[in-house]
Parts: structure tokens; C-alpha cells; sequence
């Protein structure tokens, strides 16, 4: 049996968390067994368990010493054990995280020496194999652990998420929360552990209960039709668009299988490039024309295709840059453009010349039967528009409008053009003050931060 121990401050936080529900059942079933410990009891008479942090500064942290003493007795009573402490400096906990662990905790046994049984997993080390017996969490409080106990003891410092709490019981029992259901029989029905969100990279579905109407609010039909072929579609639908408007940033992270990155597309706004060759401010200031590039083209296009744009607008009033660039697209769109190079042809098809920025602006709400939400990009700062990062994607997304984003040549666009925008994206920056990326490497970075996985 998988034994956990638990040493904080406050062990008694810890015991009506272990008293309730399936944890107190898997404990009476002997599936699992839970013990805490205070620090407090590993002291010498009139000991304290905290201490003043060591140089000039605020805050206590637990004694070295109190650490090691209670560590060590635990593990005398129970045997040798994976050490998680508890800090926001450590790893985050994930789904991911939590499942690696609950197949360690599974599948190694120590007799077992069937090595492809066992994970590849980096970031868990040789003492990996205690994991299926001895798992002791280490809790801190105050300023947290001297460092030295830390990097002493710890096979892992796991961190519940990007803030500080002020103390690890609660991040104890959350690891638990998390980890015991993942451990057979701990939750009765497999499979409602199996479909949460998280396991597919995506969401969970939405649920209902009935009654079908609750305050107004509709259940959707399929869900009592009983055509199980169709609930199934309509949830994973339900998830991928879920997750795409909420949080972008799992399938950032987690990435998206090939079989759902059309669909995936279809659940966001339609996104149009426009690239100003008029309106932008040239060499003295003033407002003007530049010439269009051929590899802006060609570079510019590849990028929209591969980040699902659905069509790229050139806008220059210029007679002679019409001449050139229709040239340029009667080649691609003609039968020795097709032929000479497929791929490049089909993101040519992507490319549309105009003359103003307000027929770029009309051709999509023909298109869209709404006006298209501007978002501008620009190398400097500009007070006037509201900013948005690369995170926040879905606050532009769950409007709802087809979005054009207007990028610029020359030394940028001219502020009438900035001030009609909605939003501005925040400048893109590496780790140097340089600041001249070429329109084409801002396109392709700009989508790729905000389209891209
Ligand atoms: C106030 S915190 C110490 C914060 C520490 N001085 C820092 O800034 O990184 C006290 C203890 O609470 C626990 N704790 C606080 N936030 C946590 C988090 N996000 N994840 C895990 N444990 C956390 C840890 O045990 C930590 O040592």
C-alpha cells in the first residue's frame, strides 16, 4: 500500500481534509495511507521551530535542524520516500505532472526490472522508485526552508501555481486533491477521471442536468436526442471550441493534434493581414508611399497560409506597383506558377492588391457582414490605443468580429491609421535594445505569438 506522509506546521489542517469523502474512503479501504506530522513535535523542550533568516532582512524560516529531525524520523517509521517540498519556486503542478507521478506510483516496482515499463521522464531522478511506496510532502510557513534543507533533501519542489500562499498545507492538500484520484479505485467510475479537462490537451465539454430549461437557459437538443454518435461530436466540438476561447494558451503549451487544426480554426474569428505600402511615415516625417518588396510577398503569404489567415491585402495607390505586383500574381495564379511550385501558389492565392486602406476594410465586412476588428502592430509604444499581449487573444477572440491586422512599412504608420485601430499588440522584443526587425520577420513572429503553438 502507497504510504503518504505529510510534515507542516499546521498538521491540523490536514486532518478533516483527510476525514472527508473519497480520501477518507480510500484510507478506510486501505488503498492508500495517510499520515501528518508537526514540526512542532521534533523539537527539544522550549525549542522553537522557526528562526530569523540570516543576513539583514524580514521573516523567520523553519530551523534546518527541526527539518531534518522530523524528515529523518519519518522516514524511520515508514520507510525511505520521494520528498516533495512545497514552494512557489518550484515546478508547477499540471494534469500532466500529476499523471506522471500517479504511473510512477503505479508501475515501479521495485522488483520489476522491466525497463520499458518505465517512463522517460527527466525530471524524475533516481529515487523515482520510492514513489510507489513512501510519497512525504514537505510543508513550509514564514519566509519557507533554509535552501540548504532544500537542496539537502528535496527530490522535487512543486509549486501549486504562480502565487504565495502563507504556508504549504493548503498546496499539500491540493497535491492530494489532484494525485489520490488518479490512483485506481480512489474515484468509482474510471472513466469520469479519464474525461476531465486537461487529459485530451484540451478542455473538458460543458455539462447539464436537467431540468432542460433552468432560468431561460436552453440545454442544448442533442444532449437528450439520444444519438450517442452525435453527443460525441458535439461535445469534442464543445471542448476544442472551449478551449480555444478560454485558454489558448493549453494549446500553446500542450499543442493540437493534426486531425483538429481545421476545426480548431473554424471556432476563432476570421484573421486578415493588411500590409500598408501607403499611409506610413517616410524618411522626413512626412506621410507617403513605399514600394512593395517581392520577398515580402512570397514570405508574408507563407506565413499567412501557415497560420490560417484568410487573405493578405497590399495596399498602395501607386499605379506602377499595381502593374508589377499583377504580374507578379498573374504568374502565380497562372498555370506555370501552379506548376513550377504548387505550395507557393496556394499561399500566393492568399494575396490581394488594393488601392486605400477603407477598401481593405469594406472588401471584409462585404465578406463577414460586419466590420472587422483593427488590430495594429507597431515597434514603439502608443498611448492612444488600448494594448494587448500575446496571452490575451481571447478577449479580442470572444467578440466575435473578423480581425485585420495592419501592419506597417517605412518608419510606421501614420497616426490617423493607428487611431482608428481597437487594439494595438504590444511591441516585440528580444533581450537587446535593437529594435529594426525587417515587416516580413515581424509578421512571422507577431502570428506565430498569437496564432502559433
Ligand atoms: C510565504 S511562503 C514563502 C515564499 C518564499 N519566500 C518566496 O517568495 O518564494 C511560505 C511557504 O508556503 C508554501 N507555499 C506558498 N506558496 C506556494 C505555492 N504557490 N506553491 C507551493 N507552496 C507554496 C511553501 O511551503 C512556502 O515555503
Amino acid at each position: 500500500m502507497l504510504k503518504i506522509s505529510i510534515i507542516s506546521v499546521f498538521p491540523v489542517l490536514h486532518k478533516p481534509f483527510l476525514e472527508m469523502s473519497l480520501i477518507a474512503r480510500s484510507i478506510q479501504e486501505k488503498k492508500v495511507q495517510c499520515q501528518s506530522f508537526a514540526y512542532s513535535d521534533f523539537c527539544e523542550p522550549g525549542e522553537r521551530i522557526d528562526v530569523s533568516i540570516a543576513g539583514h532582512g524580514p521573516g523567520m524560516v523553519i530551523k534546518p535542524e527541526v527539518v531534518a529531525r522530523t524528515i529523518e524520523h519519518v522516514e524511520q517509521l515508514h520507510g525511505p520516500s520521494y520528498r516533495i517540498f512545497f514552494s512557489p519556486q518550484g515546478k508547477l503542478l499540471t494534469q500532466d505532472l500529476l499523471r506522471q507521478l500517479a504511473s510512477f506510483s503505479l508501475n515501479q516496482d521495485e522488483s520489476d526490472t522491466d525497463e520499458s515499463k518505465k517512463l522517460d521522464n527527466s525530471n524524475l531522478d533516481d529515487r523515482q522508485k520510492y514513489i510507489s511506496k513512501h510519497i512525504l510532502l514537505i510543508c513550509s510557513r514564514y519566509e519557507g526552508m533554509d535552501v540548504r534543507v532544500e537542496e539537502h533533501y528535496a527530490d522535487m519542489l512543486l509549486s501549486v501555481g504562480d502565487y504565495v500562499l502563507m504556508g504549504g498545507e493548503a498546496a499539500a492538500n491540493l497535491f492530494l486533491e489532484g494525485f489520490l484520484r488518479l490512483l485506481p479505485g480512489v474515484v468509482g467510475n474510471a472513466d469520469s477521471v479519464a474525461e476531465e479537462s486537461f487529459e485530451e490537451g484540451l478542455l473538458d465539454y460543458p455539462s447539464y442536468a436537467l431540468p432542460t430549461v433552468w432560468q431561460g437557459y436552453q440545454m442544448p437538443e442533442v444532449i437528450r436526442s439520444g444519438n450517442h454518435k452525435a453527443l460525441q461530436e458535439w461535445r469534442s466540438s464543445a471542448a476544442l471550441r472551449k478551449t480555444m476561447l478560454f485558454r489558448f494558451d493549453l494549446i500553446k503549451k500542450l499543442g493540437l493534434e493534426k486531425k483538429h487544426r481545421k476545426e480548431a480554426l473554424s471556432k476563432i474569428p476570421s484573421h486578415y493581414i493588411v500590409l500598408m505600402h501607403s499611409d506610413v511615415i517616410i524618411k522626413n516625417g512626412d506621410v507617403g508611399n513605399t514600394s512593395v518588396g517581392s520577398f515580402n510577398l512570397h514570405d508574408i503569404c507563407r506565413s499567412a497560409r501557415t497560420y490560417g489567415i484568410k487573405q493578405v491585402f497590399i495596399v498602395t495607390p501607386l499605379e506602377d506597383q499595381h502593374r508589377i505586383i499583377q504580374t507578379f500574381l498573374d504568374f502565380w495564379h497562372g498555370k506555370s506558377g501552379k506548376e513550377y511550385n504548387s505550395q507557393r501558389a496556394d499561399a500566393i492565392s492568399l494575396l490581394k492588391i488594393v488601392r486605400s486602406f477603407d477598401e481593405v476594410k469594406k472588401i471584409i465586412s462585404d465578406d463577414e457582414g460586419q466590420n472587422p476588428l483593427l488590430l495594429t502592430t507597431s515597434a514603439k509604444t502608443y498611448d492612444n490605443v488600448p494594448a494587448i499581449d500575446y496571452q490575451s487573444q481571447n478577449i479580442v477572440w470572444q467578440l466575435e468580429k473578423p480581425i485585420l491586422l495592419i501592419f506597417g512599412t517605412g518608419q510606421g504608420l501614420a497616426s490617423y491609421i493607428m487611431d482608428q485601430s481597437d487594439f494595438i499588440l504590444k511591441p516585440i522584443y528580444g533581450l537587446t535594445d535593437y529594435n529594426h526587425l525587417s515587416v516580413r520577420s515581424a509578421i512571422a513572429i507577431i502570428l506565430d505569438r498569437w496564432l502559433g503553438f
